[in-house]
Parts: C-alpha cells; sequence; structure tokens
C-alpha cells in the first residue's frame, strides 16, 4: 500500500496532514499516536470510507480513489469490533461471507479453517458472551480474515483485553499473521503494544507522521523530542555542542554539571543548541566513579522496585533529576543501591541521543 500526500479537513480542521507511508506486503505496520491524532481518520480512508481530500492512496499499484469499500481488498476491523451476540461463533464468522458467491460447502470449509486457525473450533456453536474477552476477540479476527483480504486494517485491536490476555493475543495476531500472509495494519496508542507487533511503526502527533522506521530504529534512533519521549521515557537536557570530533561530539551539559560526550548527529555543529535524552536503562549506576567519559556524581533520592527491576531517581549537582533503571538480577542482593546514597552515573556516549528538533 502507498500512501502519498494523504491529507484529510473536516471543515476548517485538519485531522491527517500530508502522510506518506509505504507499507509492504505482508508486512506488520503500526499507527501509533495518542487520542485524536487522526489514525481512526487515516485508516477508514484507507478503506474507502472518507475521501482523502488531497493526496492518493494506491494498492497493488492501482490507485483507489473513487474505489468504494467493498470493492477494495481490503477489511476493517473497527475500535469497537461488534460480534452478534444473538448468533453462535461460527455463524458470526460466516457473515463475514455474506456477500461472497460461495457455495454453501465451500463457505462451511472456509469457515471451519478460519476457527481451526484462531484455536476456536471447540466454541463453535457457544454464543459470545459464553466465551472469554480474548477468545472474541480472535473471532472478530476470524471474521475479518473469512474474506481473505489482502490487507487488514485493524483499529485498536486488543483496546478492550487486560494487559495479561493483551499480551498473550498479540503473540496470537503476530502467529495468524504469520500463517495468512496477509498485510496488516495496526492502529494503537500503546507503545509497548506497536514495538511488540509491528515490523514498522509510524508515529502520529496531530495528524502528521513524525517518524516512521522499525521498532530498533524508532527507539534507538528518535528524529525529535516528541518521539524520543513518546516511546520509552527518558530523561532530557539543554545543552550546546561544544566541539565536533568526528563520530563524536562535546556538548556542555549545565543539568549535569558537565561537558559530555555524545555521539555526533548530522545537523548539530559547533555551537549548536541541543537536547540531550538519555533513557533509564542506558545510564549504569555505581558506587565508585567509573573510568572513561560521562561519569557524573549524584545522590539517590526516589527508589521505585518493580521486583525485577528498579527505577531510581537521582538527583544531580545542578538540583535537576535523573530517571535510571536497576535489573534486580540477584535475590536480595548485598551493597544495592539505597536512598539518599551518593553514587556515580555513566553512560557511553553512543547512548545520548542529541536532538536539535
Ligand atoms: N467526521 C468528523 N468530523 C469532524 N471531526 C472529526 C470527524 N472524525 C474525526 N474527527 C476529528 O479528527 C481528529 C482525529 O480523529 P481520529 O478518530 O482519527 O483520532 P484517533 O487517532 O483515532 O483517536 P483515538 O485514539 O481516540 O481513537 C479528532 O480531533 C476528531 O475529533
Ligand atoms: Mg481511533
Amino acid at each position: 500500500m502507498r500512501i502519498e500526500g494523504v491529507s484529510k479537513l473536516f471543515g476548517a480542521f485538519q485531522a491527517v496532514r500530508d502522510v506518506n507511508l509505504t507499507v509492504g506486503k505482508g508486512e506488520i505496520f503500526a499507527l501509533l499516536g495518542g487520542s485524536g491524532c487522526g489514525k481512526t481518520t487515516l485508516l477508514r480512508m484507507l478503506a474507502g470510507f472518507e475521501e482523502p481530500s488531497a493526496g492518493r492512496i494506491f494498492l497493488d499499484g492501482q490507485d483507489m480513489t473513487g474505489v468504494p469499500p467493498w470493492e477494495r481488498p481490503v477489511h476493517m476491523m473497527f475500535q469497537s469490533y461488534a460480534l452478534f451476540p444473538h448468533m453462535s461463533v461460527e455463524k458470526n464468522v460466516a457473515y463475514g461471507l455474506k456477500h461472497e458467491k460461495m457455495t454453501k460447502a465451500e463457505r462451511e470449509e472456509r469457515v471451519r479453517g478460519m476457527l481451526d486457525l484462531v484455536q476456536l473450533t471447540q466454541f463453535a456453536h457457544r454464543k459470545p458472551h459464553q466465551i472469554s474477552g480474548g477468545q472474541r476477540q480472535r473471532v472478530a479476527l476470524a471474521r475479518a480474515l473469512a474474506r481473505q483480504p489482502k490487507l487488514l486494517l485493524l483499529d485498536e485491536p486488543l483496546a478492550a483485553l487486560d494487559k495479561k490476555l493483551r499480551e498473550q493475543t498479540q503473540f496470537e495476531l503476530m502467529s495468524i499473521q504469520e500463517r495468512t500472509g496477509v498485510t496488516f495494519i495496526v492502529v494503537t496508542h500503546d507503545q509497548e503494544e506497536a514495538m511488540t507487533l509491528a515490523d514498522r511503526i509510524a508515529v502520529m502527533d496531530k495528524g502528521e507522521v513524525r517518524q516512521s522506521g522499525t521498532p530498533t530504529e524508532i527507539y534507538e534512533y528518535p528524529n525529535s523530542r516528541f518521539v524520543a519521549g513518546f516511546i520509552g521515557s527518558i530523561t532530557s537536557f539543554d545543552g550546546r555542542v561544544t566541539a565536533v570530533e568526528g563520530d563524536l561530539s562535546r556538548v556542555d551539559v549545565p543539568g549535569l554539571g558537565t561537558e559530555i560526550v555524545a555521539r555526533s548527529v548530522a545537523g548539530a555543529p559547533s555551537g549548536q543548541e541541543v537536547t540531550v535524552a538519555l533513557r533509564p536503562e542506558k545510564v549504569t549506576l555505581t558506587r565508585e566513579k567509573p573510568e572513561g567519559p560521562n561519569a557524573i556524581a549524584g545522590e539517590i533520592k526516589d527508589i521505585a522496585y518493580f521486583g525485577k527491576d528498579s527505577l531510581y531517581r537521582v538527583t544531580l549537582p545542578s538540583g535537576g533529576l535523573i530517571a535510571v533503571h536497576g535489573v534486580n538480577a540477584k535475590r536480595a542482593e548485598a551493597g544495592r543501591p539505597d536512598w539518599y546514597d551518593k553514587v556515580w552515573l555513566s553512560f557511553d556516549p553512543a547512548a545520548a541521543i542529541l536532538l536539535t528538533e
């Protein structure tokens, strides 16, 4: 699917602004963004329920302008997927085939295959209220896949599920996608879900795509403060580049009370104001002063213990705070940093993200 310069205006309100994206065959692509950023509107244009105000959408090279939803090889699973409460699981799935020209035997065969795919064969005769939320989710998915679309658009498919079930269903969704080879575009506002599910992600804000790329690219190489802050957590500081020495730059960061060494980025020459973003898991906390650059003294102010790991908030000499993540590999580790301990923080130059936008 190729999306070229697509915009959508509702009156004077711009819901989607100049979106350019290409989604490859068999890919799971996530549209990620906060509430109201235009995710559903973009999906509805892909499905044909809404015409773009500008731009064009191509599927398999074919321009979709003016092609009605039912003639597109696309199926959209809505944000609140509606199963028919009075129909059995089997009938719900078969409903997706209502408009297909098929014999009864072909239809039954298709439904059987779909139920098998989503592992609900044994529940074929139950009604939606007699199965769990995750199972209902899979019925909706089976119904959507029954027509064998080339492209399946899923709007917040897992939002109704609790955390555990959502994680489990994420993996099922991925395995179903792998087995069918159907291209998935999944809308979510949950960044972890996008990271888990998707081959590539587009991060949206106020109708615009701010960055698209693989989960690793987006997480490790965010292009802006917005994306860095939206995906994962960061502590950011204002700084100014004082020297660029090839791959490494020196950056004066008053908030850290020192000059640091960071990996150089394009567009940040000497003198450039930058934001230095540090992710909690990329900062190491030690009692002794470490060798090398980027060693900063601090004092532990807060500890949030999560069991498998802890999040420390450390006061810096400048008075600022930084979040540092520690893994609790050992049980009741002796000498684990405690409240008000004086500690050292350090990070690799490559771990400091320099942002100019
Ligand atoms: N038919 C419409 N007329 C006017 N404004 C609309 C219409 N549909 C959507 N909008 C507005 O466009 C913006 C984007 O809406 P959209 O439903 O695409 O958001 P979303 O990213 O899917 O949000 P959510 O995560 O809450 O579902 C919102 O500000 C919404 O109020
Ligand atoms: Mg929506």
